[in-house]
């Protein structure tokens, strides 16, 4: 018989991203159950579990989560299975690093590290501890990509010779609360918006074989 257990998440990071994740595994998904919650400013971890509440007393099944005083603690919490990692591009390696020594399998947001090299780290220890890694974006799943990969696959397009992606905007300080990571290590438009568009390339015509790149700064002064 399968196993119709929730899989038990612990969340890593309750900032900007958290609201969409708080609510589709509170509503949505029944095959996992947030156990806890933690962030370095503990008001975005009761917010959280506040926001949690409103959706049961609204009628959603689902558990109160936990408020972990550090992310140490959710790691030594033998209910989790799982920690997604929602915390800002140069801390994935860290967290998800101590996750994984911890013995828990991880899903982090993108980007999974904030270099190859910290990556390629990170798929090595999960490898050797035999726990599982996943990483956002997941949007090729969608509709939208998914519905390109069949007419793909049905030929109903012949040969693919060649494919196009772009984004172009002012900058995420236009839009984001705390804009500043997004220009550090591991941020950037590459970093940040590339994964969604190299990831449906790679999912719908393969790897890539080689990377050119051009670049320039087009503000040298962005106001937060
Ligand atoms: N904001 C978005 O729309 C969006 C969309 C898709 C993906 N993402 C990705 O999600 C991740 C988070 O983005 P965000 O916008 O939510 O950032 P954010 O700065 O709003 O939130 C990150 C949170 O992580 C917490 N944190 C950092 N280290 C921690 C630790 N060791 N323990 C506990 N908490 C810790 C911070 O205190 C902060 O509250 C990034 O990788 C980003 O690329 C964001």
């Amino acid at each position: 018989m399968a196993n119709t257990n929730p899989v038990k998440v612990a969340m890593i990071g309750v900032g900007a991203i958290s609201g969409i994740y708080l609510k589709n595994i509170t509503n949505v998904f029944k095959e996992v159950e947030l156990v806890g919650v933690c962030d370095l400013i503990p008001e975005r971890a009761e917010k959280g579990v506040q926001t949690v509440k409103e959706y049961i007393e609204a009628g959603a099944k689902a558990p109160v989560p936990k408020i972990y005083k550090d992310m140490y603690e959710a790691f030594n919490d033998p209910e989790v299975e799982v920690v997604l990692n929602l915390t800002r591009p140069y801390e994935h390696y860290g967290v998800t690093k101590a996750a994984l020594e911890h013995g828990k399998h991880v899903f982090s947001e993108k980007p999974l590290a904030a270099d190859m090299e910290e990556g390629t780290k990170l798929m090595a220890l999960a490898k050797e501890k035999n726990l599982l890694m996943g990483g956002a974006p997941d949007t090729f799943m969608g509709a939208g990509i998914q519905t390109a990969r069949k007419v793909i696959d049905d030929g109903l397009i012949g040969d693919v010779i060649g494919a196009t992606c772009a984004m172009i905007q002012h900058g995420p300080e236009t839009w984001h609360p705390d804009p500043d990571f997004l220009y550090k290590r591991g941020g950037g438009p590459m970093m940040d918006m590339g994964p969604y568009y190299v990831t449906a390339l790679v999912q719908l015509i393969g790897e890539a074989v080689g990377v050119t790149a051009v670049t320039k700064k087009s503000f040298k002064e962005r106001l937060i």
